[in-house]
């Protein structure tokens, strides 16, 4: 409504994956419960000031991790950060390795994106007699990554940068075969919430960032157990202080400014306008 559109708004969203509840040394926070056209996102968005800009955070699970990867209210959450005017995402979470040189508490800076979803996660905000096809050739934004990656390395003494992260649906882990598999396509980092996420923030014209942080060897490393949901938490919860200090530097050394991700329908939408009536 009009009150909120006023009242609230914010220049840098930060989704925060398992273990990233809420977000420390916010400065003038407001919760703020927004409905969307594609219903409630996945939490109340918290906005708080960050030095002079404004943030936006967003729990991805929800508040005591009731939410599953396949249920994330995914075009609500986007929809959301766009509706209080964020350009810029910057997307948390938690990853398995795929390699032996990307160990557990390591962080990547993302480039690259295999869907290996099952593909029944709502992920455009287009159809329903619309049609419009956004370029994802390049789905992290490169401007907020390298500034993303310079934070990062100077919070953490592990920043691998790019990397390829392997969205699969789980629940689930994977099994040894598919982790083999996902290793021999060259995929660096294995998760389940990249996607639809990433489509969403570019159809919505938002600049999108991933910092994934390591948990695990998934279940290929010999000398490593495969991975159980509890270790993920634990190495989280080990590295969320770190995913903290790189979020709060990258917003205090990041500009605003142009960027093509904020003109991504410029040449995507199809649908025709229909002459109704007139000449
Ligand atoms: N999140 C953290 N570790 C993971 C793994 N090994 N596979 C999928 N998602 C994960």
């Amino acid at each position: 409504n009009a009150e909120s559109t006023t009242l609230h708004s914010a220049d840098i969203g930060i989704i925060g994956g398992s273990g990233l509840y809420e977000f420390e040394g916010l400065k003038d926070v407001q919760k703020v419960t927004l409905n969307t056209p594609y219903g409630a996102p996945s939490d109340p968005l918290v906005l708080g000031k960050l030095g002079d800009r404004s943030v936006a955070f967003l729990a991805r699970h929800g508040a005591g991790h009731r939410i599953a990867p396949s249920d994330i209210p995914a075009r609500a959450n986007l929809y959301a950060l766009k509706y209080l005017g964020v350009q810029e995402v910057i997307s948390v979470g938690a990853v398995g390795s795929l390699r032996g040189d990307i160990a557990p508490g390591d962080i990547v800076i993302l480039d690259q994106l295999i869907d290996h979803t099952r593909g029944t996660r709502p992920a455009s905000f287009f159809g329903d007699g619309l049609v419009a096809h956004v370029s994802l050739a390049d789905p992290y934004c490169g401007r907020v990554r390298s500034t993303l990656g310079r934070a990062a390395a100077r919070e953490h003494p592990a920043v691998h940068e790019p990397g390829t992260y392997c969205c699969i649906e789980g629940p689930q882990f994977s099994t040894r075969a598919e982790s083999e598999l996902y290793r021999s396509w060259g995929m660096d980092v294995i998760g389940m919430t990249a996607l639809p996420e990433a489509r969403l923030a570019r159809e919505a014209e938002l600049c999108y960032a991933g910092l994934a942080l390591v948990t695990d060897y998934d279940c290929w490393h010999p000398g490593h157990d495969a991975v159980d949901a509890r270790s993920v938490a634990e190495v989280m919860a080990s590295n969320v202080d770190a995913a903290q200090r790189i979020v709060r530097r990258y917003v205090e050394q990041s500009q605003p400014g142009p960027c093509p991700c904020h003109r991504a329908l410029d040449n995507a939408l199809l649908t025709d306008s229909q002459l109704v009536s007139g000449a």
